[in-house]
């Protein structure tokens, strides 16, 4: 008998953990992953193996890793003192693709191949593609990885060199989706979707596990975190949960969304509709119906978080000062976080001395590069 489940996340309904299993069959509503015997199931993967998490795999010989995890974090001086507030940044550009994913990907992989899934297909606005085009490499599956064409050249290059098949979509993100949902609808291949995927989520968990190391316990007040379908949102969330109900730690940060302005389903509130969709540097975060939209409204009610909206000129600018005031080189969806930093900080929803992290989500490198 498995020792998790997935449950809908809607009606609680529990369904076998079935990697062609994606959404509750009563309500349509999106599944996670529950354990049913985590306590003896529970893993080493974070800090070298200094605490434990469970995870969705039989053994700990089923995960397939690349070298994920385990980021850096650093200090801001700059920043700190400019907003007269304690900023840490987690380098998860740091990861083997480049950006925080591959926590996502290497368990998704990892638990698919485990239940003997050999061809997948993906979509991405083209980190998620490119991770999962890495480790389904690294894993001996054939992955059929949809990105859109307007992706930048950079990513839709590192999807191909891992050897996936890059079936570039001349549309919008959730057009991308819409192209690889139809073509596994006659298929027999293996939608693997990390945006509805119950597995990736226990992936991301791990940067929640790793901060309460990095941190000695002391996890800053405020985790800013840019959002497009929330997989690293609510994996911090799952993993700080975990933490609590065993004890380790006693209160819970707030959890920051980040959005732009020009795509904002989760930032707008109940004023969002498609046909509000512009376009933005912030490729990343350019969802437009985020399915797990509900659980991230969620999470923004428990934690006391605030999500906010930031515009396309704050988010290129503060892609600039991350670069020359810390020496840090990431990419326009990351400098979103920052942008938002400063809005939460000028509405007081982040006040002077708190301490706030935020995760470096993705490289410069492999993006847009300022003028
Ligand atoms: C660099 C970067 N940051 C943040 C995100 C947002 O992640 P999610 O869609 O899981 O919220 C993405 C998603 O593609 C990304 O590539
Ligand atoms: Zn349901």
């Amino acid at each position: 008998m498995s020792h998790y489940e997935f449950k809908c996340t809607e009606c609680s309904k529990s369904h076998i953990a079935d990697p062609r299993t994606l959404r509750c069959e009563s309500c349509s509503g999106t599944l996670s992953v529950t354990y049913t015997n985590w306590k003896r199931q529970v893993s080493s993967l974070v800090g070298g193996g200094t605490l434990d998490m469970p995870i969705p795999l039989g053994s700990l010989s089923e995960y397939l890793s690349l070298g994920e995890g385990n980021t850096p974090v650093v200090s801001m001086p700059k920043i700190s003192s400019m907003f007269e507030t304690e900023i840490y940044g987690k380098l998860e550009f740091m990861n083997p693709t480049g950006s925080f994913k591959d926590r996502g990907t290497a368990m998704m992989i990892s638990a698919l191949k485990s239940k003997g899934v050999s061809e997948i297909v993906e979509d991405s606005s083209g980190n998620a593609g490119a991770s999962v085009s890495a480790y389904a490499t690294r894993a001996g599956m054939k992955a059929h990885i949809f990105a859109p064409l307007s992706a930048p050249q950079t990513k839709l290059n590192q999807i191909k060199v891992y050897g996936s098949i890059l079936h570039a979509v001349d549309g919008s993100r959730d057009e991308t989706t819409e192209a690889a949902e139809k073509f596994v609808k006659h298929k027999s291949i293996v939608y693997a979707s990390h945006n509805l995927s119950p597995f990736f989520i226990e992936g991301t968990k791990t940067f929640g596990y790793e901060i309460f190391n990095d941190f000695d316990r002391e996890i800053p007040g405020n985790i800013v975190v840019p959002v497009g379908n929330g997989s690293l949102y609510l994996g911090i969330w799952k993993a700080l949960e975990e933490l609590k109900e065993r004890r380790l730690i006693k209160t819970l940060p707030k959890l920051h969304c980040i959005q732009a302005e020009n795509i904002n389903p989760i930032a707008s509130n109940n004023t969002w509709n498609k046909s509000k969709i512009k376009s933005t540097v912030a490729g990343g975060i350019a969802v437009g119906s985020p399915p797990r939209k509900s659980e991230v409204q969620s999470v923004l009610h428990q934690s006391g978080g605030t999500a906010n909206s930031v515009t396309e000129a704050s988010i290129v600018e503060w892609q600039i000062k991350l670069a020359k005031h810390e020496g840090l080189f990431c990419e326009p969806t990351s400098a979103a976080a920052f942008a938002g930093l400063e809005n939460l900080i000028n509405s007081k929803h982040i006040n002077k001395n708190e301490r706030v992290l935020i995760p470096i989500t993705g490289s410069g490198l492999k993006d847009v590069f300022p003028e």
